[in-house]
């Protein structure tokens, strides 16, 4: 069980790619998404390294996910719309899976 990385296109008509998919390899509930792409060298738009100055590594989490996360924070209230919220989309320095072992898939544009 781990976080699975998936690129998506800025442009919604472009159909997302099986060999645009990065696995983590872990899920920890003390790291949080953006430590779990540093993991495997993954860059998914981050500028500030994780210090919640940048607002650039947003990622996509699904409706039936979203329950395994912590709620947004006040950080993330502040760079993201409530409309990109209410979409699923967080500040991966931000969000932090609710247990270990998880089986989760984000989606990411960076
Ligand atoms: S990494 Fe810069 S705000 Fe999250």
């Amino acid at each position: 069980m781990s976080v699975n990385f998936i690129r998506i296109s800025k442009d919604p008509a472009v159909k997302i790619s099986q060999s645009q998919s990065f696995d983590a390899g872990y899920c920890l509930q003390g790291l949080n998404i953006l430590g779990h792409a540093q993991l495997i060298d993954l860059f998914i738009g981050s500028e500030c390294g994780g210090q919640g100055r940048c607002g650039k590594d947003r990622i996509q989490i699904s409706e039936p996910e979203r329950i395994h996360y912590n709620p947004p924070t006040e950080l993330e209230h502040r760079y993201l719309s409530d409309a990109l919220i209410a979409d699923g989309w967080r500040l991966a320095c931000q969000c932090f899976p609710a247990e270990d072992g998880l089986s989760l898939t984000v989606y990411f544009t960076g």
